[in-house]
């Protein structure tokens, strides 16, 4: 009999949970915070399920100790979160609210004395509406307001964190927020969806510099992509033309300005007839291309397309929620394909191996960056059982799945240093509400009790074991 194979994590592997403030924070209202287009968006009839909104969200802001004490119980040795950019600069430009960095920094405090290593993320969405009103990400000066906010957190914070994300899946605040419209702000303008894409490069990029500026040397700066793994549905030229589309327009519109410099030339040209591109003014391309120290990726699932000619009809399975508009400037008609096997309750299906295609690509790509996986995990329809216990047993499959695929793409060479599950316990889930409950620990919405269900005891073990248990 061969020996079962061990699986053991390097040593200083991070074992994280991410969340973000919009999703958990609730207090919309307090220490001077104003509306963010995710609050104008989520009060707006129709735009969420059930009319669900942030407003209370888990009550984090009020919990904070507690939830840190919670990571602490369950062995984390990291913790991803987001600062709220109309909490900490209400207007998004103007004075500093002193209340919302304040909050920041005790939270940080809290997890330091608990050994938790902070990992902030500066825009996980919530634009302030004052900025929308002006225009929003198609305008160069959000760019600009943005690299300001993300000085005056590093001011504030940099003393006490080392690693840094700037920005959290662009591809999601420009294609669903401009595109398809199922994001806030719920715009559909195709042209302004590419604008949107560039002025978050360009605030990515500016970002980076301001925090070089006041950051010390060892702070880490990387950005969180939703990178894309897309398969054709077959390898007729065809099908592969339309993989390549849809990999430019989720993936190269983003990557290529930031890794490389360089928006793909395939996607400036099948992208003519929506956009000139002509607000990439000279000098934008090498401030976006800034040297990184690490790259965070977020996996949940691959997408299958195809062709229109090999797609039968039937309505579009690009998982991103449901609008008559697409979210793909210049690509409308390429077609998405359910891709066969087992399905999270989002209809995601679970592809572990997609994450180490996902892995080893950007260890391609971007050679000598430190890679995070700094989101995975799966929504379930979870309920407590009689005795109050939360049993979840697909999601601690999807996990040890997901991880061991972490680990392989460890042994084969890349350079992974760390994992954060999505999430660490349910929340509002953007446009599905509360409905859809990714967390690893139970949240009893009427009462705001949490529960950590089998998958975050599951989880501790991992975190404490370094290795994957049963
Ligand atoms: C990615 C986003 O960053 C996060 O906010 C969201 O909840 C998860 N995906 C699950 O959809």
């Amino acid at each position: 009999m061969p020996e079962p194979m061990t699986v053991s994590f390097p040593p200083a592997f991070l074992w994280g949970a991410a969340t973000s403030a919009y999703q958990i924070e609730g207090a919309v209202r307090e220490g001077g915070r104003t509306p963010s287009i995710w609050d104008t968006f989520s009060h707006t009839p129709g735009r969420t399920a059930g009319g669900d909104t942030g407003d209370i969200a888990v009550d984090h802001y009020h919990r904070y100790r507690d939830d840190v004490a919670l990571m602490a119980e369950l062995g984390l040795n990291a913790y991803r979160f987001s600062v709220s950019w109309p909490r900490v600069r209400p207007t998004g430009r103007g004075p500093a609210a002193q209340a919302g960095l304040d909050f920041y920094r005790r939270l940080v405090d809290e997890l330091l004395s608990h050994g938790i290593k902070p990992a902030v993320t500066l825009y996980h969405w919530d634009l302030p509406q004052e900025l929308e009103d002006a225009g929003g990400w198609p305008e160069r000066d959000t760019a600009l307001r943005f690299a300001e906010y993300a000085q005056l957190v590093g001011e504030a914070l940099g003393d006490r964190v080392e690693q840094w994300i700037t920005l959290n899946e662009p591809w999601c605040s420009a294609f669903l927020g401009y595109g398809s419209g199922v994001h806030a702000p719920g715009r559909t303008e195709p042209a302004a969806t590419l604008r949107a894409a560039h002025h978050l490069n360009l605030a990515h990029g500016l970002a980076t510099q301001a925090l070089r500026s006041v950051l010390p040397a060892h702070g880490s700066i990387a950005v969180s992509l939703n990178s894309q793994v897309i398969r054709p549905l077959t390898q007729s030229p065809a099908d592969l033309a339309a993989a390549r589309r849809i990999d430019d327009l989720a993936n190269g519109v983003f990557h290529g300005p930031i890794l490389h410099g360089a928006y793909p030339a395939t996607l400036l040209e099948a992208t003519s007839s929506v956009t000139d591109w002509s607000y990439v003014l000279d000098g934008d391309l090498a401030a976006i291309n800034q040297p990184l120290d690490a790259l965070g990726l977020n996996y949940y699932t691959p997408a299958l397309v195809s062709s229109p000619e090999s797609a039968p009809k039937g309505p579009r399975a690009d998982g991103h929620g449901s609008s008559t508009h697409s979210p793909w400037p210049g690509s409308e008609d390429v077609a998405f394909h359910q891709t066969p096997g087992e399905r999270t309750a989002m209809g995601w299906t679970v592809e572990p191996g997609g994450l180490y295609d996902l892995i080893t690509r950007y260890s391609r790509e971007a050679p000598g960056l430190r890679l995070y996986v700094t989101e995975n995990g799966a929504a379930y329809d979870d309920k407590p059982d009689a005795d109050g216990r939360v049993h979840d047993p697909e999601r601690v499959a999807y996990l040890r799945a997901h991880l061991a695929e972490v680990h392989r793409a460890i042994a084969d060479g890349a350079d992974v240093r760390g994992y954060y599950l999505w999430s660490l316990m349910d929340n509002f889930e953007w446009a599905y509400g509360y409905e859809k409950r990714f967390g690893a620990v139970y949240v009893d919405y009427a009462t705001q009790e949490r529960t950590p269900k089998s998958s975050a005891l599951w989880y501790a073990s991992a975190a404490r074991t370094g290795g994957l248990p049963p």
